[in-house]
């Protein structure tokens, strides 16, 4: 016996290693006619890692500090501006984290409308929707947080706005924004806080939410274009289904192609288009946030539009401050 598998014996006997990847990954029963739409929930799990990956160096350098240092910048603008110039591979850290948040959500909407076409939402499969519905809801809250970090114009302003929405709430409103902010305006409580959910709380909760969303999809099965139960149908002797295959190695497979792809799209971006024409990132947020001067244009990123639309859709109404219109006006 090889010191290898003697050191995997010694484990398994004290942790259930070789039989969860077996479970998971290696014999992992799958349908055969997975197709492209089924590239992205694999993609997501990566995106997921370099967000997270990227995010720890990241943090290294930040300061989430609203007051002014002595050349009257504020500390957390300087220190994301001295992580582009001065620190090493400290632009290519930050691109990548950005370009990151607008990817995760690319992924998570196609992996999203996957979901609806096939119809993967529906019995047995509730669960494993309801553990992705919340992931996206943390997911929307994580770069909503994110983005006040930078301490720009459009930062400032954007989280101005969102928190104001709060305000319109009845009765608990005007309380519950003030709440939010730990302040009566965005302030430099409030970066600290936001801080603070965006590295630890908010990737905690995304995290257990992904190892449930995993646990519950191996618990019923995936679906698949053709909507064939798989295990519905499993050979007599082997109990191993008979319109599946193993995930390793036909989809280990599979996935590595779409890394490829992905990672060659990826690094096209971060590399010669980091703000994609300001949809990826603002160029207002390359201006520092000033309190006193509302930007005449406030844009959420591209992957907030629809809901924006919706929020501004709705009228404010007469002699309340019920309303998008409200927050946006009120500061
Ligand atoms: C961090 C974000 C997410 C990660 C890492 C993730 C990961 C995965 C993975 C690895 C799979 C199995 C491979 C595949 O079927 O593509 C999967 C399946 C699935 N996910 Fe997600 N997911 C995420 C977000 C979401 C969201 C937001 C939803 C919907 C609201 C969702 C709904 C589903 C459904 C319904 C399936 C089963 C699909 C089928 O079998 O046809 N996921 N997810």
């Amino acid at each position: 016996m090889s010191k290898g598998q003697k050191l995997l014996n010694w484990v398994d006997a004290r942790f259930p290693l070789s039989s969860m990847l077996k479970e998971h990954v290696l014999e992992y029963y799958a349908p055969k006619n997975f197709n492209f739409w089924y590239f992205f929930g694999s993609l997501a799990l990566l995106v997921l890692v370099i967000q997270i990956v990227t995010g720890i160096f990241l943090t290294m350098n930040y300061k989430p500090d609203g007051s002014l240092n002595a050349a009257g910048v504020p500390v957390a603008f300087a220190s994301v501006e001295y992580i582009m110039r001065d620190v090493a591979g400290g632009w290519i850290i930050r691109y990548m984290h950005s370009t990151g948040a607008s990817m995760f959500f690319v992924v998570v909407y196609l992996h999203m409308f996957r979901g609806l076409i096939y119809g993967s939402y529906k019995q047995p499969r509730e669960l494993v929707w309801v553990f992705g519905a919340l992931i996206f809801l943390c997911l929307m809250a994580e770069a909503f947080m994110g983005y006040l970090l930078p301490w720009g114009q459009m930062s400032f302003w954007g989280a101005q706005v969102i928190v104001n929405l709060f305000g319109s709430i009845p009765v608990i409103g005007p309380d519950l924004s003030v709440w939010i902010r730990g302040d009566f305006v965005v302030s430099d409580a409030t970066l600290n806080r936001f801080f603070a959910l965006h590295v630890i709380a908010v990737p905690l909760v995304l995290l257990a939410l992904v190892v449930a969303h995993l646990i519950a999809l191996h618990e019923v099965g995936s679906n698949n274009p053709d909507g064939v139960e798989i295990k519905q149908n499993k050979d007599p002797v082997t109990h191993r289904p008979v319109d599946g295959i193993p995930f390793h190695p036909y989809y280990t497979v599979k996935d590595v192609l779409g890394v490829a792809v992905f990672l060659i799209v990826f690094s096209g971006i971060v590399f010669f288009l980091p703000e994609m024409g300001g949809y990826f990132r603002n160029t207002r947020t390359s201006t520092e946030a000033d309190p006193l001067k509302t930007p005449p244009h406030i844009a959420p990123v591209w992957y907030f539009t629809p809901f924006y639309a919706i929020l501004r859709a709705i009228p404010s109404f007469p002699g309340t401050r019920c309303g998008a219109y409200w927050a946006w006006v009120v500061p």
